[in-house]
């Protein structure tokens, strides 16, 4: 986690830098902190907390503080609280360093530059990295040789912006397994942890790869392979417009995304539909190649593994393959069962989860085909996968996934009738049956029930003051549950479960007492009556029990609380309105308890540490 931000140019850097680390922010902000050059050296500002508090200083103490060169940071503690003097740039007089990722040998590191006379301001593996920089640069006088021996010596995940006294104007940077790039405009040239840092300024960049160093300057780049040759890279062009990573009016970016997710459904879906057929156009992966696989596993993380739930239920219901649903960092350590009859797809939002990264490797080497499933263009996971399909619900900036799990779990829906056609488990006329209603109906569903928002108030209104509340579902809204409830309890910080419904009498439901919250979803036809018994079963404990249910479905008086209905699809398309008031349920509480909705405490978004 941790963004990294670095401007060379003709104007001036602060203001650049500042925008940038408030773009960066949803990756962590813990602390934030600058470095540029000045006419008196390399100028540092630091400080815990938001990147306002570093506005807060540059308006009191730096007022005139002009640089055409400097690095930025905002942090997701690692190693060491957050505090001023772990906040980064870290190093010294001589160079100034900012990171991403983590250095995992920094205790050995530190003793052997303790026994070069160095001392530590800070408990960061980010000042090792930074002083070791400083001893090979004291020696060599050169940047270059200074960061490729330094590097040599780390393990452990690194994005690197550097800049040394001597140089100004010059920002190097260098990456492994954490992403960077090296962004390219008429005014000036960047470093940056993500793409939308430097959207105001440019869609053009390179993607940085493992072991390359670029040496960035306000009118040309420079980069190094691995060995130190000079290479040519291809410049790459986002097509995310400025826009679609402000705010745009709504109070915060997880409402705006939440309102986003009809269009991205459809941006998503439509252009993957020819002849009312799916069409994925997946290189390596022909109908053959399909029909070929006889599993399938789904490995991610958080949300992400969340639509792998969805997207189990829906291919082995439509094309009758198994799917196992895995846990990216248990699945990189379990040795797994895999081989080249194996389909591994890896969803992430980011593209950048460490342990999703690292389950796709590991899943190729064990000679499995992986196809990744991801929105941000370019990323490692899109990069290294052998087969890859992009989610285009454009930038997700909260912290809280909201229109990236909608999209995934739509895009699982067109791979399900994709998987289910090669394995000759539907006809042509059921596709399209099938994929007309995905197309037509999911995104209007979604319209309306994002109308329900005043009823979703009203809900969240009742709940806001609970301390534990439950989730309850029976087969794929047992999988909506589970979403559910991470998203209340990451931004409301309502201690949340989620249950299989029939699960709770054998142990949980002791935790039912008087006016515990109990969210009952119940949108399967021929599970509701089944729902009714278990929500009985937890009413009868004093449970203040809120149903969501479809709009045509029956639900007696004396069954719930509450009952919020929702738009009716087919059931299999269900989870999409349930999802949409499920989320406006976690935002709308989140806002009534008075906390930060999109960054939620302890949390960052790109989680690119293991
Ligand atoms: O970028 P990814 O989809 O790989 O991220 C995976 C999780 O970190 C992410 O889904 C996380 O659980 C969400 N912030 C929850 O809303």
């Amino acid at each position: 986690m941790c963004g990294i931000i670095g401007y060379s140019g003709v104007e001036n850097s602060v203001p650049k830098l500042i925008e940038g680390l408030k773009a960066l922010e949803y990756r962590g902000y813990d602390s934030a902190g600058i470095a540029v050059f000045t006419e008196s050296g390399i100028s540092v500002i630091k400080a815990k907390g938001r990147i306002a508090n570093i506005e807060k200083i540059l308006d009191t103490e730096y007022q005139n503080l002009e640089s055409v060169c400097g690095i930025g940071h905002t942090r997701w503690a690692t190693h060491g609280e957050p505090s001023d003097r772990n906040s980064h740039p870290h190093g010294t007089d001589r160079i100034r360093l900012v990171h991403n990722g983590i250095i995992e040998n920094y205790i050995q590191l530190k003793k052997e530059l303790s026994a070069c006379d160095y001392s530590f301001e800070s408990d960061t593996d980010t000042e090792i990295a930074a002083k070791l920089v400083d001893l090979n640069y004291k020696t060599s006088e050169d940047p270059l040789q200074a960061i490729k021996t330094s590097v040599e010596k780390l393990y452990g995940s690194y994005a690197l912006g550097i800049i040394f006294d001597k140089y100004p104007g010059k920002i190097y940077a260098a990456r492994k397994d954490s992403p960077l790039i090296v962004a390219i405009s008429d005014k000036g040239n960047f470093i940056a942890s993500d793409i939308p840092a430097v959207l105001k300024y440019t869609n053009r960049y390179y993607q940085l790869e493992q072991g390359e160093i670029a040496v960035v300057e306000k009118d040309k780049v420079t980069v190094y392979d691995e060995c130190g040759s000079l290479i040519k890279k291809d410049i790459m062009t986002a097509d995310w417009d400025v826009r679609a990573a402000e705010k745009c009016g709504y109070e915060h970016f997880m409402l705006k995304e939440i309102y986003e997710e009809p269009l991205a459904i459809v941006n998503t879906i439509r252009p993957r539909i020819n002849d009312g057929l799916p069409c994925l156009d997946l290189p390596g992966l022909t109908d053959d190649t399909i029909k070929a696989f006889k599993r399938i596993n789904i490995v991610a993380c958080g949300t992400a593994m969340h639509a792998g739930f969805i997207g189990r239920t829906a291919i082995e219901r439509l094309a009758r393959i198994p799917v196992k649903v895995e846990i990216a960092s248990e699945f990189r350590y379990k040795n797994p069962i895999l081989d080249k009859d194996d389909l591994v797809i890896i969803m992430s939002q980011s593209g950048e989860t460490a342990d999703s990264l690292a389950a796709l490797r590991l899943s190729k080497e064990h000679g499995a085909h992986t196809l990744a499933i991801v929105n941000v263009a370019g990323s490692s996971i899109a990069r290294e996968a052998d087969s890859t399909l992009y989610t285009w619900a454009g930038p997700e900036i909260a912290v809280a996934s909201t229109k990236a799990y909608t999209v995934q779990i739509s895009l699982m829906y067109l791979i399900a009738a994709k998987f289910a056609l090669c394995h000759g488990k539907i006809t042509d006329d059921e596709a399209r049956q099938y994929l007309h209603a995905l197309i037509e109906q999911t995104p209007v569903a979604v319209e309306n029930a994002l109308k329900l928002s005043d009823r979703c108030i009203q809900i969240s209104e009742k709940i806001s003051g609970a301390e534990h509340l439950f989730y309850i579902g029976r087969g794929i809204d047992y999988d909506i549950a589970q979403e559910a409830s991470l998203k209340l309890k990451e931004i409301s910080y309502i201690h949340s479960e989620s249950y299989a419904a029939g699960e709770m009498k054998h142990g949980t439901i002791s935790l039912i007492t008087e006016g515990v919250p109990v969210i009952a979803i119940c949108t399967q036809d021929h599970l509701v009556e089944k729902m009714i018994s278990n929500i009985k079963e937890v009413k009868a404990r004093g449970a203040y029990v809120i149903v969501i249910c479809k709009e045509n479905t029956h639900m007696d008086k004396e069954v719930a609380d509450e009952v919020l209905k929702i738009p009716v699809l087919s059931d299999l398309f269900m989870p999409i309105p349930a999802i949409t008031v499920l989320q406006l349920v976690a935002y709308h509480t989140s806002v009534i308890r008075g906390c930060d909705v999109d960054k939620p405490r302890n949390l960052a978004k790109s989680v690119t540490v293991e």
